[in-house]
């Protein structure tokens, strides 16, 4: 299955480790500014809604020839023409890989019929949700995964452009808080429930659908096929739990690749057909730069690559994603399953144990919420964590901000890109000692000598980032930057030579949850670890017993 080459077998992997050692290792971004006058424009790139400043990043146009040569070798060009024509790229499931079909216009990608046809039909009903006379005030959402996700992450997003009137709610979790605090102040006849699942088999969005459907019934409501939706490739499954307003979706449609699928249904309720095309087209306009620009100006590409280069030369361990919106909160949480569910693999294609380190941790939370938090590590910590700040230029509070209102929040708004950009600056260039040395004298403390207050309150400085501007947060430029970050997974994974599209390592937790489950009831704790059976005892008693 390894028709191309893994990037450590590649001639340039070889020339980048010297290059590393002998340049790459010292770059020092302040000196890269110093010495390069026009290193912004020569290091920043408009792609389709999304400019990027790659310019914070330790990287010189010697290590991207590299860095390239390295793409090239490992045929990334054609590995992307494979996802892109449909071959079965997803080798360990045996199947293609085409959510970028969902977003293409009609004869432009494989099953273009069929995705059309899908498309109209969801939209049509998303319309009839909208509509007024169907009575329907709130939406529960119920799924997991890339079935609850993407949506979330979306439907938060672009708040300011939901139909007034109209609240959606998302149910993951089996712990049932989650849905109890939903239904809490809802009412079955105006309520509509979307159970959201591809395989129709997860434990969680089963239990969740089933306690939705006791809590109708027993409120009195009664019409299943009003109330209850499924969005399924699993149909059969659906009709037996009882749903018959079914939307299908194929195999060839991963899970964390979905929300552009029927799987968007409540996005298009929210925020209507136009607009749920508005956020395929961003998505597709992206696919459009993936596919053709060169690989040196190539936004997903080179995200890519420097993600590369800050794994297995730098040896970085983690990214932080710092959105500045309030909106793309959700956002970490979407990446954290696009990238670590995508690339937390420890093989090959072949099955050969890989001898360098693949996804980092991603993590991160909405700016400026995060600077109060672990900020002080990223300037000060033991570690080197690449930051990627997601800032939008015109915000959209919406039509109820008007007068002074409005003039405060835009003061606001001012203060939070002002904040965002500080944290980059801040991130590079840091504070020497004898900056520091300078501030500490009138303060001085008494039980530390001023050198030591001063390294304290020094920053190292160099730490690299990446910034990623929106002119405003629509539908558009949403489907365009998820589009861009699916892509850069998609580079990174191809080049360590590993499937990014199975997730084997969820099923070991499900399979023994599945078994340890009975034990809740009969207390039976024989064969089983002594931790395992230790805490399973205690957690059955003295209290009332767990049924299972
Ligand atoms: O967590 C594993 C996983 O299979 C994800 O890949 C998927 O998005 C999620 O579970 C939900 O699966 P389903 O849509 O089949 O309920």
């Amino acid at each position: 299955m390894n028709l191309f080459p893994r990037c450590d077998r590649s001639p340039a992997w070889a020339a980048l480790q010297d290059h590393f050692r002998l340049e790459g290792r010292q770059f020092d971004l302040r000196e890269a500014f110093a010495r390069e006058p026009r290193r912004f424009e020569d290091w920043s790139l408009q792609a389709p809604e999304v400019l990027a400043d790659l310019s914070k990043n330790r990287i010189s146009t010697a290590t991207l020839q590299l860095l390239l040569q390295l793409a090239r070798d490992c045929g990334l060009e054609a590995q992307r023409e494979a996802m892109f024509q449909g071959e079965a790229i997803n080798h360990t499931e045996g199947r293609a890989v085409l959510h970028t079909a969902l977003r293409a216009p009609q004869g432009q990608a494989p099953h273009g019929d069929e995705v059309q046809a899908s498309l109209q039909r969801m939209l049509a009903f998303a319309e009839s949700v909208r509509a007024d006379d169907r009575g329907f005030s709130d939406v529960v959402h119920i799924g997991i995964g890339g079935s609850d996700l993407g949506p979330a992450m979306v439907v938060q997003a672009l708040q300011s452009c939901v139909k007034p009137g109209l609240r959606l709610h998302f149910v993951s979790n089996v712990d049932g808080h989650d849905l109890a605090g939903v239904l809490r102040d809802l009412k079955p006849a105006s309520t509509l429930f979307i159970v959201a699942s591809k395989t129709f088999t997860t434990q969680e969005t089963l239990a969740n659908a089933r306690a939705a459907k006791a809590w109708f019934l027993q409120q009195g409501g009664s019409d299943i096929a009003r109330h209850f939706a499924a969005t399924t490739s699993n149909a059969q499954a659906a009709a037996e739990f009882g749903i018959t307003t079914t939307f299908g979706f194929w195999d060839w449609v991963g899970g964390r690749y979905s929300l552009w699928s029927v799987i968007g249904l409540p996005i298009a309720i929210a925020i209507g057909a136009a607009g749920f095309r508005e956020l395929l087209a961003g998505a597709h306009a992206m696919d459009g730069h993936f596919r053709g620009a060169p690989l040196a100006r190539n936004l997903p590409v080179l995200l890519g690559l420097l993600d590369l280069w800050y794994r297995n030369f730098h040896g970085f361990g983690s990214r932080s994603i710092a959105p500045y919106h309030q909106g793309l909160r959700r956002l970490p949480a979407y990446l954290q399953q696009l990238e670590m569910e995508s690339n937390g693999k420890r093989v090959d294609r072949e099955g050969q144990v890989l001898p360098y380190a693949t996804s980092p941790v991603v993590w991160g939370e909405a700016g400026t919420n995060g600077q109060h938090a672990y900020f002080q590590m990223l300037h000060q910590g033991t570690d080197v964590i690449p930051v990627e700040f997601i800032a939008v230029r015109q915000p959209d509070f919406g039509a109820h901000v008007q007068g002074a209102l409005r003039e405060c929040l835009q003061d606001q708004h001012t203060k939070l890109l002002a904040n965002c950009l500080a944290q980059s600056q801040a991130l590079m260039q840091g504070k020497t000692e004898a900056e520091a040395l300078g501030e500490t004298a009138p303060t001085a403390s008494r039980t530390l000598a001023t050198q030591a207050l001063a390294r304290h309150r020094s920053f190292p400085g160099n730490r690299p980032s990446t910034t990623l501007l929106l002119e405003r947060l629509s539908p558009r430029s949403l489907g365009a930057l998820v589009a861009l970050y699916e892509h850069r997974v998609f580079v990174s994974g191809a080049l360590w030579g590993i499937n990014s599209f199975d997730q084997w390592g969820v099923e070991l937790g499900k399979a023994l949850c599945n078994r340890l489950l009975p034990r809740f009831a009969s207390g039976d704790g024989g064969g089983l670890d002594g931790s395992t059976a230790g805490l399973l005892a205690h957690l059955r008693g003295p209290g009332p017993e767990v049924s299972a």
